[in-house]
């Protein structure tokens, strides 16, 4: 049975941050099966009732569900053009996912959909710095001082990017394109675009293929997976 502290489970069903649940702990405001608990490290399962000020809080499942997007959909919750949306895939589970950021309409790619908000707003605070791998189709090839301003850290709208690894994974000179893997730990609004394109080169066809420790490994486009709890765990502790 899944033991979770009682100001974790307080968070998590969306009625307080984590530091002012602690505090309706201490004052004597939180119940677990009938009984006050002031004590912060207290435990609880997951049929505990917990009370908050005489109300029972709910419980929602949590659930994180790593997504192959393919190309051509939409990464928010409804569109305005009527195009497919991440969302559209998750329609026959019982719950309400939304993405851990976004990929872009023509981006295909690993994507995290979870209805754990606190799980979302770790993974998405500008403060994470959790690896993304990405592969890129560009138009020409990046020359050695190119590929010495990506990894330094470029600019992009006068802002410099955290540095980033580069490794050219193929060289079509007929086609004068090359394949190219980028591995960054920001997410701004279509970054890797705006990184290749700062140094002259226009990107043709994206994809993410890592997140943190996780990949694509036996999905396929339009397909999910659940994560494990201790996937979860692990991208908890992940920074
Ligand atoms: N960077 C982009 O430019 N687009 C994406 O979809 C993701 C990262």
């Amino acid at each position: 049975m899944v033991l979770e502290r009682l100001q974790k489970v307080i968070a998590e069903a969306g009625i307080a941050s984590r530091r002012k649940a602690e505090k309706m702990i201490v004052e004597g405001r939180v119940t677990v099966d009938g009984k006050v608990v002031t004590q912060l490290g207290t435990k609880v399962n997951t049929f505990s009732n917990v009370t908050v000020d005489g109300e029972p809080i709910e419980r929602e499942s949590l659930h994180t569900y790593l997504f192959y997007k393919p190309r051509g959909v939409v990464s928010t919750a409804s569109d305005d053009k009527g195009r497919k949306t991440v969302v559209d895939y998750f329609k026959n589970l019982p719950y309400r996912l939304y993405p851990i950021g976004r990929l872009d309409y023509d981006t295909s790619g690993l994507l995290l959909m979870t209805n754990d908000g606190e799980l979302a707003n770790l993974l998405m605070h500008p403060r994470n710095n959790v690896a993304k791998v990405y592969v890129a189709k560009i138009t020409g090839q990046l020359t050695p001082e190119e590929i010495g301003q990506l990894k330094n850290g470029v600019k992009i709208d006068r802002r410099r990017c955290a540095p980033a690894k580069v490794k050219i994974i193929k060289t079509d000179r007929k086609k004068n394109n090359q394949i190219v893997q980028l591995t960054i730990h920001e997410g701004q609004y279509h970054q890797v675009k705006r990184m290749f394109k700062s140094v002259n080169h226009q990107v043709k066809k994206l994809a993410r293929e890592k997140y943190a420790f996780l990949t694509l490994a036996s999905l396929v486009s339009g397909k999910y997976r659940e994560l494990t709890h201790e996937e979860v765990d692990r991208l908890k502790d992940v920074d």
